[in-house]
Formats: structure tokens, sequence, C-alpha cells
């Protein structure tokens, strides 16, 4: 996909997916599993690699590349027990963040697709039962 017809550009591009994550983020520090996981509790840190994946992943700069490397998400969840549970609460998180943006700010094709994503993405990243 092109950077001018992504995904990226037509939900307006890096605002709209600050706003995905950071409306994600500002529910995990007080979340009691996923909290926990952050061993130096760097949330603006996991926040920006967040933001960079998913605006890379549709369409937008390759920021995730050029700051991390390869996305290779399973094996950089592999220090995480992610079992059902945490897979569900990530979801939900997520899925809190997502209801909170407008219809116009984020319209329903695209909502649907991001959402459809990471739910995919979420089951593949489960390393733990059960
Ligand atoms: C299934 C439940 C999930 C759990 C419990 C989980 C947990 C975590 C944790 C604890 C980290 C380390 C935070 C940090 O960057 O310092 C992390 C990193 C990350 N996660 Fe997840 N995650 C999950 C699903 C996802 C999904 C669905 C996505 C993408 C849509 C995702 C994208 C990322 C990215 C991009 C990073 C940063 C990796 C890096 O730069 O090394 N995660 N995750």
């Amino acid at each position: 996909m092109s950077a001018n017809n992504s995904v990226y550009e037509a939900i307006g591009g890096m605002p709209t997916f600050r706003k995905i994550v950071s409306g994600f983020y500002k529910q995990v520090p007080e979340d009691d599993i996923l909290g926990p996981m952050y061993p130096d509790q760097d949330f603006a840190g996991a926040e920006d690699r967040l933001l960079w994946f998913l605006a890379q992943y549709w369409g937008g700069p390759a920021l995730f590349n050029e700051n991390r490397g390869s996305p290779r998400m399973r094996m950089r969840h592999m220090n995480y027990p992610i079992d059902m549970a945490a897979h569900d609460r990530w979801l939900k998180l997520m899925k809190n963040s997502l209801d909170d943006i407008d219809e116009e700010t984020l319209p329903m094709p695209y909502r649907q697709m991001i959402w459809q994503h990471m739910n995919q993405l979420a089951g593949m990243l489960i390393n733990k039962a059960p």
C-alpha cells in the first residue's frame, strides 16, 4: 500500500494513531494484568513504540523500522507471559480506546480494519497456556 493511498492517510495520519495509542496506554499503568508486565515502567516509551508500529503498518512513515528494526512481533513478545487473560485484557483496553474516538476521526471501515488486524496479531502473540 503506497503512502498516498493508505489507511494512514485516510484517517488523518499521526494525530489519529496518537489518539489510539494514548487512549490505550492511559489505562495500562493501573491495569492489574498489563501494568506489572512493564518492568521499567517506561509507559511513554512503550506508547511511542506502539505508535510507530501501527503508523508504519498502515502505510505511514517507517518509524518502527528506523527506531527499532524489523517488527518480529512474536519474538518481541516472548519475554512477556501472554496467556488468554492478557490477550483479552489487551484487546479490551484497546477497544475502550477505539470506542472513545469519534466516527468522524476514525470512520467505520478503517476502524474495523485496524481492530481486525489487532485481534489477529494478538492471537498470534499468545505464548502461555491456558
Ligand atoms: C496480546 C496481548 C499483548 C500483550 C500482553 C502485550 C504486551 C506488551 C508488552 C509488555 C510490551 C513491552 C512494552 C515496551 O515496549 O516496553 C509490548 C511491546 C510491544 N507491543 Fe505488545 N502486547 C500485546 C499485543 C500487542 C498487539 C496486538 C500489538 C500490535 C497491534 C502489539 C504491539 C507491540 C509493540 C509494537 C511493542 C514494542 C516492541 C518493541 O519495540 O520492541 N502488542 N507488548
